[in-house]
């Protein structure tokens, strides 16, 4: 017989609540590695706020969300580092920072998560730059660049 394998996330009777609005309801789920999972609902009616919840942005009121059998509520700091440091995401609108410009956009990961010099980081951001065809608009603002990125 197979042994039943452990989930890579799991949510164990997840609440939560905004005021007196309840939007999560004791909500269990099992993400399991090497499979793509597909969260689908209506509008409004807690995706993000589950997926919020995934990388600690917002704390449940009750229940547990686990990654690998530890609840990440429990986690030490440099357990907590490794796990968020294996999550990549995209916010659903604004995926980029208005403020910066669109090299900037593309090079700040590099400068946070690597210790590549700061003329690497240029070379590589601007290799993706021109490998997505946005050399134009890489001096311009996220809002200033059209439909693209
Ligand atoms: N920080 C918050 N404070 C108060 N209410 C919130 C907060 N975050 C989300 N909500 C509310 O929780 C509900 C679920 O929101 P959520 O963003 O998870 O929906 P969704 O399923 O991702 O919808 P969509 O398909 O439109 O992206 C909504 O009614 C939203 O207004
Ligand atoms: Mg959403």
């Amino acid at each position: 017989m197979d042994t039943p394998r452990e989930p890579i996330i799991e949510f164990k009777g997840v609440s939560k609540s905004f005021g007196d609005r309840n939007i999560l309801d004791r909500i269990d789920f099992s993400i399991y590695e090497g499979e793509v999972t597909t969260l689908i609902g209506l509008s409004g009616t807690g995706k993000s706020v589950t997926l919020k919840h995934i990388i600690g942005m917002l704390k449940p009121d009750e229940g547990q969300i686990l990654f690998r059998g530890k609840p990440i509520d429990q986690m030490k700091k440099a357990e907590w580092n490794d796990y968020i440091g294996r999550i990549s995401y995209m916010f659903q609108s604004n995926a980029l920072f208005d403020s910066l410009t669109v090299f900037e956009n593309v090079a700040l990961p590099l400068k946070y998560t690597t210790k590549l010099k700061k003329k690497e980081i240029e070379q590589k951001a601007m290799a993706r730059i021109e490998q997505t065809e946005l050399t134009e608009v890489a001096d311009k603002y996220s809002s200033e660049s059209g439909p693209h990125p």
